[in-house]
């Protein structure tokens, strides 16, 4: 199963980027994880969708339409989804043929997101652990007809000191916490399929 990442944080030194890398380690036989930027889509502007999408974008939703499930990476800014996940899930929410075709040849779907299975993890150094945003990601998900998996959730909160001097999450509770997101988030992609 190929899972896409996607981390809400640009920063080099993201704790939430280091879920994403924990949440790698995890993962049962036969499932990858592969992280997508984000980071150097335009901000989202329409006049920017004639003649094509801009190239990050197309990679991006390329990236996602190979995808068999998403695993999204969460920070809270201002008790909600930071702007550049924002942006790129705006982007991703497109329907196919707007700012030309990105699809694989005989897709149905006309977004990339459009019932694909999605967990979602986040940390912070807040004791909610990004529970907030990821309330709001799971709003802004509902319209994109993504797949949303109910559950499991992990929240980090209280991140300063989960994470060593490498910034790998060290702390058993909240790595069992990320394991149990992506046990659940397989079994769920593969009941969404099925
Ligand atoms: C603009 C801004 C707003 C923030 N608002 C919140 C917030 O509402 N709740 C929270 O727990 N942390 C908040 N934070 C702190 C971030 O959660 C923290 O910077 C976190 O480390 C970001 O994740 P990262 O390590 O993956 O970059 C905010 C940070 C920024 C830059």
């Amino acid at each position: 199963m190929r899972i896409i990442g996607l981390c809400g944080s640009l920063r080099a030194a993201s704790t939430n980027a280091a879920l994403l890398r924990a949440a790698a380690t995890m993962l049962p036989e036969g499932a990858v994880l592969e992280v997508a930027g984000i980071g150097d889509l335009p901000l989202m502007n329409e006049d920017l969708e004639k003649p094509a999408w801009p190239e990050p974008v197309q990679r991006l939703r390329r990236h996602l339409w190979t995808a068999e499930a998403l695993l999204i990476a969460c920070p809270e800014y201002n008790a909600g989804i930071p702007a550049p996940l924002k942006n790129a899930i705006d982007w991703a929410s497109r329907a196919e043929g707007i700012g030309g075709v990105t699809a694989p040849a005989g897709e149905a779907r006309k977004t990339p997101l459009a019932d694909l299975p999605v967990g979602i993890i986040g940390t912070s150094p807040g004791m909610l652990g990004t529970a907030r945003a990821q309330q709001h990601l799971r709003m802004s998900l509902q319209s994109t007809g993504a797949r949303v998996m109910p559950g499991p959730e992990a929240f980090v909160g209280s991140a300063r000191g989960k994470f060593d001097a490498a910034g790998e999450l060290t702390d058993e509770p909240s790595r069992a916490a990320i394991g149990r997101v992506v046990a659940g988030l397989v079994a769920w992609a593969e009941r969404v399929r099925d």
